[in-house]
């Protein structure tokens, strides 16, 4: 993220996005958007009657990014129901550490408190591509 102005940006977009959740089950609605190689690019949790199927908006924001042709993401921001900001989960760590391991995630809880985070040290000693490459076998 160039600037911090990109960091409003990008929160504004995730607060939008919040608003379309579809959270019936846990109501806690949650909305993210990533800055990308190909552009901004928001999304929402997305929760379906059989629970596990669901999807965290910041998989919804990235998977949107990636299928516009994105492959590089430099920042996330995540806008939450609680009263302080999250931090992605565990597996959108990892999903999002693919295209970005050293991208910024911005939160934004209810009580409009930040926080800020480098991916890397929310999931130091990521799995990734290098140990899939078959030079790595
Ligand atoms: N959720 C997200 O979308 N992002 C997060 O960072 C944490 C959790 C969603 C998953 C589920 O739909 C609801 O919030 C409650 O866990």
């Amino acid at each position: 993220m160039s600037e911090d102005g990109n960091a409003e940006a990008l929160l504004q977009a995730a607060r939008r996005a919040r608003d379309r959740a579809y959270a019936p089950y846990s109501h806690f609605p949650v909305g993210a958007a990533v800055e990308s190689d190909a552009g901004v690019f928001a999304g929402a949790n997305v929760e379906n009657a059989a629970y596990p199927t669901g999807v965290c908006a910041e998989r919804v924001a990235a998977a949107s990014a990636v299928s516009a042709g994105a492959r590089r993401i430099a920042a996330v921001a995540v806008a939450g129901d609680a009263d302080g900001p999250i931090t992605p989960c565990g597996q959108c760590r990892q999903f999002l550490s693919e295209f970005g391991p050293g991208m910024l995630v911005v939160s934004e809880g209810k009580d409009g408190s930040r926080g800020r985070w480098i991916l890397s040290d929310l999931l130091p000693e990521a799995f990734g591509p290098k140990d899939v490459e078959p030079s790595g076998r």
